[in-house]
């Protein structure tokens, strides 16, 4: 059974490959590498021995993404990561996010459409739930005021995929994503920024090997238990396997309604601070950070809970935050050994 997966060269995208090929499914991805290279890829292939074919398109562009589809009609599902993810770019360029994270969907819906594809999961974000106050969070908490442009386009996101779910048949999971962090085990694929990392982890393990001088936690005043910002920090192989599992449930025919709605966190929620200690636990390494303002479009506190995704996906998060941390860091480690070795 071959799965189409948008955004595939990308750091979850890339670990969901390796997920999917390890559950017997064949593999084409579709991205533009406007956010990454093709380098991913070759850590796909060294750890599953598959080669995964990339069409090099832009979503946004609807006559080369039809043309994928059409090369591609016997695919059973469409996994679609392919978005642009950065809050402080967002802000300050917001166009560009409306721009391609909607024009990106509404093509691949109208592609999912016209080929009657049956399966379809969306790549959302707890971004949606703004500043809710009502912690954990179920998927029924409702929608809060986004805190970014990027939080708007998941909001959009979802409710483009929502009004498309009540008149066409396609099954559809929106899965919302707390804070993906960690690497494959393997350490061959990890998160890959291009430029300056704005995720806490990235941000960390690049601090740590000296290609970012000085790090800064943004705000030290919330009303949490130390003045840091709370995640639900969860590592990117259990969101990996949430997608094979939900791709599962909809070919099974699992799903209550034409869209359902799934958290994917721990449950646990974790300061900046906690992880930078976690980090320095496991790691050895004394991290050279400073206190800062607060960042626009960060949210104070927020955390899953899972017990749906864990119910209906018979989906169970494995890795706690010291192991997140460690394959991170040993991700981090890596790239600099290949650089050393070149
Ligand atoms: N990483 C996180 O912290 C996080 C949290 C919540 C949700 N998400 C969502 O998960 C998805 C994957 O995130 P990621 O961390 O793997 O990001 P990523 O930047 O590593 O991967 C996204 C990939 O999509 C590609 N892409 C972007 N726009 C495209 C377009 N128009 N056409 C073709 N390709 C395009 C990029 O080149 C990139 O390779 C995104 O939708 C993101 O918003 C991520």
């Amino acid at each position: 059974m071959k799965v189409l997966v948008t955004g595939g060269c990308g750091y979850i995208g890339a670990h969901t490959i390796v997920d999917l090929i390890n559950n017997g499914f064949d593999v084409v991805s579709v991205d533009s590498n406007i956010r990454s290279t093709t380098q991913l890829l070759d850590g796909i292939e060294k750890i599953t021995g598959k080669k995964v074919r990339n069409y090099k398109v832009d979503l946004c562009n609807l006559e080369d993404t039809h043309a994928v589809f059409h090369e591609n009609r016997d695919i059973v599902g469409v996994i679609h990561f392919a978005a642009l993810k950065t809050v402080p770019e967002s802000v300050a360029d917001p166009l560009l996010y409306f721009h391609n994270n909607l024009t990106s969907l509404v093509n691949v819906l109208k592609c999912v459409k016209e080929f009657n594809i049956p399966n379809l999961v969306f790549s959302s974000s707890c971004s949606v739930y703004g500043n809710t106050k009502a912690l954990p969070v179920v998927e029924e908490t409702p929608i809060g005021e986004a805190q970014s442009p990027y939080a708007r386009t998941k909001q959009m996101g979802e409710q483009i995929i929502e009004d498309y779910s009540h008149v066409n048949d396609t099954q559809s999971i929106i899965l919302r994503y707390f804070n993906p962090v960690g690497a494959h085990p393997s350490g061959l694929i990890g998160e890959l920024p291009l430029g300056k990392p704005d995720n806490l982890v990235p941000v960390i393990t690049q601090t740590a090997i000296g290609k970012i001088p000085k790090m800064t936690v943004f705000g030290s005043d919330y009303d949490t238990r130390d003045g840091s910002c709370v995640r639900d920090y969860i590592h990117v192989t259990d969101i990996a396997a949430a997608h094979t599992k939900a791709l599962q449930y909809l070919l099974d025919h699992k799903n209550e309604s034409n869209c359902e709605i799934f958290n994917l966190g721990t449950g646990n929620g974790v300061t900046v601070l906690e992880a930078i200690l976690a980090f320095e636990k496991i790691s050895g390494v004394k991290l050279n950070y400073v206190m800062g303002p607060r960042r626009p479009g960060d949210v104070i506190a927020i955390y899953a809970n899972n017990s749906k995704a864990k119910e209906k996906l018979g989906w169970l998060p494995q890795i706690g935050i010291e192991d997140c941390m460690r394959t991170a860091w040993q991700w981090e480690v890596s790239l600099r050994n290949k650089v050393l070795s070149n």
